[in-house]
């Protein structure tokens, strides 16, 4: 990042900008790419992009898209969100072709895309089976809907199931995936789909703000991120599963999403007998920071970050803390 060639990015002349892009394009099999802030701002321009104010767009209900970000893409985008409601998060072509029947029960408008998010945060970093999302996207081809992958973690889903990039790239017309996250780059997401497409993105971003100037220097960490920190994300997986397998075995800890898939591992206390406080400093003492969105629900990510030692002392403190609590 230190030695990045830089140049105006918004006028396409950053040379670390370009280089980032058109690997991650050759990656998914796709023609261009955009290198935007964030991961929420890739999945706003894609969204801005495919559909006109008043479209619907489809998209499991407990996803990123409709959760986190819909009054953003409600609000920028325009379009009502229809959720489907599935486990996991993963939804079948057969809810897609319900959704997009009921729609117009709803209203006038029409479904004008699909969004599916692979791996599903909210479901436990679930892997959307390609079988799954090549008939999603069949079944869109012939209505003409696109479908947009929030890729967020794709790479996690890519690791996981030996899906390629490219493969993935073959059942959407445009993916977003995060270079933050488990790549472990400080900064930045990126946008891959076809020239056309990309050319509308590129607009719809700079209008809402996310052109940038000299961003080779962030650019340059994506693009380290992606020629390095793929292939070692199976370890991240195997520390999920490891942190699983001993948050399972303490008394009153339920893991939600038992058999961890990826690099995420949903829990819950069953029976808290500490305030949230007392159970966040008891932790901060044994190096642990949780924090006070959910309790006693907890999400714990793994990443590049985090190795089998701060596994070992995260399940140290678990079992320090939950044990007292249970004696
Ligand atoms: C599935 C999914 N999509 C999109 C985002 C948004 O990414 P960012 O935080 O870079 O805006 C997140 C962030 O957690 C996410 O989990």
């Amino acid at each position: 990042m230190t030695h990045a060639k830089v140049g105006d990015s918004q006028r396409g002349e950053d040379p670390s900008v370009r280089a980032l892009e058109q690997y991650a394009a050759s990656l998914f099999g796709k023609e261009e790419a955009l290198f935007v802030p964030s991961g929420t701002m890739g999945n706003l321009v894609s969204v801005a992009s495919w559909t006109r104010p008043g479209d619907i767009i489809v998209a499991s209900e407990s996803s990123h898209v409709a959760g986190r970000e819909g009054p953003g893409i409600s609000n920028l985008a325009a379009v009502a969100i229809l959720g489907i409601d599935t486990p996991g998060g993963i939804f079948t072509a057969d809810d897609v072709a319900r959704a997009i029947e009921e729609a117009p029960l709803r209203s006038r408008a029409k479904v004008r895309l699909v969004t599916a998010e692979n791996t599903h945060n909210a479901g436990g970093g679930t892997i959307f089976p390609i079988a799954s999302l090549r008939r999603i996207h069949s079944l869109c081809r012939k209505t003409g809907i696109p479908v947009h992958i929030d890729g967020s973690r794709i790479f996690n889903a890519s690791v996981a199931s030996g899906v390629t990039p490219a493969d993935y790239g073959k059942v959407c017309r445009s993916l977003m995936f995060c270079l933050s996250k488990g790549l472990g780059a400080p900064v930045g997401s990126i946008v891959v789909g076809s020239r056309d497409f990309l050319e509308e993105a590129r607009s719809v971003g700079v209008r809402i703000g996310g052109g940038m100037r000299q961003s080779g220097i962030v650019a340059a960490g994506g693009l380290y991120a992606l020629r390095n920190n793929v292939r070692r994300m199976a370890e991240d997986h195997e520390h999920a599963k490891a942190l699983a397998q001993s948050l399972a075995d303490l008394p009153g800890i339920e893991v939600i999403n038992a058999p961890v898939e990826t690099n995420i591992v949903l829990f819950r206390w069953r029976m808290p007998t500490v305030s949230l406080p007392e159970f966040q400093e008891a932790l901060h003492e044994r190096g642990v920071l949780v924090d006070d969105r959910s309790f006693p629900f907890f999400r714990a990510v793994t990443h590049l970050g985090i190795g089998k030692k701060e596994i070992a002392r995260a399940v140290r403190a678990f079992r320090q803390v939950f044990g007292r609590a249970a004696a």
